[in-house]
């Protein structure tokens, strides 16, 4: 599904290049549920923006389900990136004046569906995480759980070829996040979806199949968990 073949990435700062990801090859199969782990600073963020196609610019080959998927424009990158990638992020990125329901449709309606067309797939989505009760509520008036559960339904509502989840369980207490990487691993077995992890809790590394490594840039080793 994704197959990146000596990837570099530079990011130019005043006038300093910095050299952020170094000859990255890196395989990922449908149907994975891998870890990236890594000290702070080391690329972890950099490498899954450039997998999730919010970052266009940089050198080597990146083929997506066949398909040479660099040197894209932006139209191009964010078209690719609406209909194939669902995004969950540490903070929830939830709209405060939003119910849960018009949160969830968000990425539908980018898509171009109509507001009636979306609300049978944002209760599937709502029912898939658990809190189908909670659709008409505001996100303050849920949890931090909670509402994690909200961004994920909002990432797999458009089923999306694989969705990504930078730091998921960094703003969630240790009870939480078991719940919530319990979640992610009942996706991936049950619903078969794809996902990317970025984490530095080893606990919730180990719910995913595999672990990459990144430091400084590069990928230090890689491991395969047994499940837990
Ligand atoms: N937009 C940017 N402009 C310049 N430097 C950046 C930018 N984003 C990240 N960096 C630098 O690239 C390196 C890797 O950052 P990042 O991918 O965010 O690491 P991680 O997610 O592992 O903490 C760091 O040195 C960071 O300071
Ligand atoms: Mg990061």
């Amino acid at each position: 599904m994704i197959v990146m073949e000596g990837i570099n990435k530079y990011y130019q700062v005043d006038q300093e290049k910095i050299h952020v990801l170094k000859d990255i090859s890196l395989t990922i199969d449908e149907h994975e549920f891998v870890a990236v782990m890594g000290p702070s600073g080391s690329g972890k963020s950099t490498l899954i923006n450039t997998i999730s196609f919010l970052d266009g610019d940089f050198e080597g080959s990146y083929k997506f389900m066949g398909e040479n998927a660099y040197r894209y424009n932006d139209e191009k990158l964010s078209a690719l990136r609406n209909r194939s990638v669902g995004f969950v992020f540490q903070s929830f990125q939830l709209i405060d004046n939003n119910t849960i329901m018009e949160n969830v449709a968000l990425p539908l309606l980018y898509g171009g569906m109509k507001q009636s067309q979306t609300e049978d797939l944002v209760m599937e989505a709502l029912e898939k995480v658990g809190i189908a009760d909670k659709y008409n509520k505001l996100p303050k008036q849920l949890s931090g759980g909670q509402q994690q559960r909200v961004a994920i339904a909002r990432a797999i509502v458009g089923n999306p070829t694989f969705i990504v989840a930078d730091e998921p369980t960094g703003a969630l207490d240790s009870r939480t996040s078991v719940e919530i990487m319990n979640l992610f691993q009942r996706l991936n077995e049950e619903e078969k979806v794809t996902i990317l992890m970025v984490t530095h809790d080893p606990d919730s590394a180990a719910y995913c199949k595999r672990t990459i490594t990144v430091k400084d840039g590069e990928i230090l080793e890689e491991g395969v968990h047994h499940a837990v």
